[in-house]
């Protein structure tokens, strides 16, 4: 495999799940496939588990890892072409990425939609000029529309928890005080459509995700009627996406918040969220306390699904 961004890289998702519980049972069997290569972590944003998992997952693949903070202690860099750079940023993404690659073999990024504008954020800009620029496999570690690790994480979950071969799996917008991307509920989406699970989306009207992502799911504005009989709810925020409306928020409507009421009419369906998660506003205490609450399987699973692209990544350097 050659980069990471979206499923579509993966030529398989049956075989990349039996690959994730292969690893699982022994996830250093493959200690050698990363030994003397080195994996640059590029952070444009914070991150508690992307940042731990993939480490980790390095690890168990014998790599070295190097962790950079851009806000942190790198140099401020300018990422529009045609700038004349007489503000405060010193340095141009254009030297910093061949630079960067100079100094590993694979790189991964995180940078996040900035909701300036919705073409540069559906464009890609920043990781596309990592994959353009840095000559080595670039993995993203939730780009502006996508976070495909936390949706391989999340199906591998799915994969393990489920009691029926095609189960009813719901994503349920929540209430949230901020303005967050998308990512997360596309990539979502996209994964699941790859599956042939029952797969509903809800939302209040004018949280319409892109047409792209939401697919052949059926889209749902009765977050009660979406629950009844669901076997997974998968609650997260987002901001607007449509048209004017992008990356505003529309409502807070706590009747949406993830609780006991809507949790009653489900088939006793487990509770998942990708974390960090905003406790009654997204979902109430007592639920995300629940025995059917799935965030910490969900969010170990994390460095499993790190270790199986890592290892795709390292299996397809030259
Ligand atoms: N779910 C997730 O990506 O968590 P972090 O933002 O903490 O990495």
């Amino acid at each position: 495999m050659k980069k990471f961004t979206s499923v579509n890289d993966l030529t398989d998702i049956k075989s990349a799940v039996q690959e994730a519980f292969e690893i699982k049972k022994n996830r250093f069997k493959y200690v050698e496939v990363g030994r003397n290569k080195t994996l640059l972590m590029i952070f444009f944003n914070s991150s508690l588990r992307t940042r731990l998992s993939t480490q980790k997952a390095a690890l168990n693949l014998g790599m070295n890892v190097i962790v950079l903070d851009i806000n942190q202690g790198a140099w401020q860099l300018e990422t529009n072409r045609g700038v004349i750079m007489d503000g405060d940023k010193p340095e141009h993404l254009l030297e910093a990425i061949p630079v960067m690659g100079c100094y590993c073999d694979i790189i991964g990024v995180r940078s996040f939609a900035q909701f300036k504008s919705k073409e540069e954020d559906y464009n890609e800009v920043i990781i596309n000029q990592f994959i353009k620029y840095s000559g080595r496999p670039v993995f993203s570690m939730e780009a502006a529309t996508r976070h495909p690790l936390q949706s391989f994480a999340d199906l591998i979950t799915i994969e393990e928890y489920k009691k029926t071969e095609k189960p009813k799996v719901v994503l349920s917008w929540a209430p949230h005080p901020k303005s967050l991307p998308q990512a997360v509920p596309n990539s979502f989406a996209e994964w699941m459509n790859v599956t042939d699970y029952d797969f509903v989306i809800t939302h209040p009207e004018g949280y319409e995700l892109d047409p792209m992502f939401v697919g052949q799911a059926k889209v749902e504005y009765n977050q009660m009627k979406a629950f009844e009989g669901a076997d997974f709810i998968y609650a997260k925020n987002w901001a607007a996406y449509r048209d004017e409306h992008y990356g505003k928020i529309l409502s807070t409507d706590r009747s949406w918040t993830v609780g006991k009421e809507q949790m009653s009419v489900t088939n006793n369906a487990y509770f998942m969220h990708c974390l960090p998660v905003r406790r009654n506003m997204i979902v109430t205490d007592e639920v995300i306390e629940s025995p059917q609450s799935l965030v910490i399987p969900e969010a170990a699973n994390r460095e499993i699904s790190a270790t199986v692209i890592l290892k795709k990544l390292l299996e397809g350097l030259e």
